[in-house]
């Protein structure tokens, strides 16, 4: 979870990131040593005001929120790491499953779930902000505007239905599952008061440098991966409609990953990248196919590569997505980033 004073900062740059380009043309990501205020005097920003008093991060490895790595580094060795958060835990699918003798891999059951990190915001975040506040409705108030950003279920699809779980769940059952555990979290945090809801979906795992150099393929990605992930997709729009007509005053912003993601490889040159598919960094191997391995060097040409480690973007990545969320209505719907924040 993100302190307010960095939220509003993070959600200042993601904003003004997004104005400096239009879309599909060559992306330069701006040098991060380029100060708030300069971009301001840049960009001529004076005008567009944003109502977000702070940015609340829940999920995976993708919008890494920083809890699973104390928790890794304690278990394994550090070149072992692998942040993982899942919508579903382990426990949670062993109780629905009870007659089966599940069989986990180690890692599942060490990371901070989607409904944990649910928990951590109501026991520890609420309780240490409540304080800062005149009134209960000053806190409801804060909370009300405030925007919880949600990025859930790559790894209860990528690894722990595909690796673990595809002998035991139809793909069907799974993602119901999947989705009525989405479901519940979100009304959890509407009950404790949040209201602006921005949501991703799945991006291609199939056209992660990690399935591609272990998975068999014929094209340019693992479409069988990707066709599992899109019947998690598809089934997104439709929860996010009823939520949002089913909780007052809720406004839920649904963030189609996967079409840029495909956009991008689709024509990668006009968006400014040279390589999709594969990782800047290098392993213990020396190759680029698991983790990074710790001290060496990356590769130099980072601002054209689509990842920079076999799973993960790279920032030049982050920064279309984030550019085009922030606008375009057809990939940040039924309103944009900035339409959401302002609203
Ligand atoms: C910011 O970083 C760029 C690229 O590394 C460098 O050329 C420039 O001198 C830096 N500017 C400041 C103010 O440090
Ligand atoms: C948060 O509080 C609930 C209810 O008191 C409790 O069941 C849960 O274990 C707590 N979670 C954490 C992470 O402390
Ligand atoms: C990949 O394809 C080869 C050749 O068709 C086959 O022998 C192998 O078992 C396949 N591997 C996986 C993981 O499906
Ligand atoms: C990556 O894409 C390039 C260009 O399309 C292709 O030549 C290369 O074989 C691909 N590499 C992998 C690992 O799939």
């Amino acid at each position: 979870m993100v302190k307010p004073g960095l939220s509003i900062l993070v959600c200042a740059l993601i904003f003004l990131f997004n104005l400096t380009f239009g879309y599909g043309d060559v992306v330069e990501v701006p040098t991060l040593n380029v100060t708030q205020q300069d971009h301001l005097k840049l960009l001529s920003l004076g005008d567009v005001g944003i109502n977000i008093p702070a940015l609340y991060v829940f999920g995976d490895s993708f919008v890494d929120n920083g809890n699973n790595k104390a928790i890794w580094e304690m278990m394994i060795p550090s070149e072992e790491v692998i942040f993982r958060s899942e919508l579903i835990s382990m426990e949670k699918l062993q109780a629905v499953s009870p007659m089966e003798e599940l069989q986990w891999i180690s890692l599942g059951k060490h990371v901070i779930n989607f409904f944990q990190q649910v928990d951590l915001f109501e026991n520890s975040t609420m309780e240490a902000l409540k304080g800062s506040f005149d009134s209960p409705e000053s806190f409801a108030d804060y909370l009300s505007k405030s925007l919880f950003y949600i990025n859930v279920a790559s790894n209860d699809l990528g690894i722990t239905y595909e690796f673990e779980m595809h002998d035991k769940y139809s793909v069907d059952e799974y993602v119901k599952l999947l989705v009525q555990e989405l479901s519940k979290q979100l009304k959890r945090l509407h009950t404790l008061g949040a209201r602006k809801f921005l949501v991703n979906n799945v991006p291609p795992l199939g056209c992660q440098p990690f399935n591609i150099n272990t998975r068999n393929n014929s094209g340019s990605c693992v479409e069988q991966m990707n066709e599992l992930i899109s019947v998690y997709n598809d089934l997104l729009p439709g929860l996010l409609t009823q939520l949002q007509s089913t909780l007052p005053g809720s406004k839920f912003v649904l963030r189609d990953v996967y079409k840029i993601f495909r956009d991008v490889i689709a024509s990668p040159e006009s968006y400014g990248f040279k390589d999709v598919n594969t990782s800047c960094c290098f392993d213990k191997n020396g190759k680029r196919f698991e983790v990074c391995a710790p001290n060496i060097a990356p590769c130099e040409d980072r601002k054209t590569r689509m990842f920079f480690d076999p799973f993960h973007p790279s920032e030049a990545m982050y920064f279309v997505l984030v550019r085009r969320f922030l606008k375009d209505s057809s990939v940040c719907s039924p309103i944009n980033l900035i339409q959401l924040m302002q609203a």
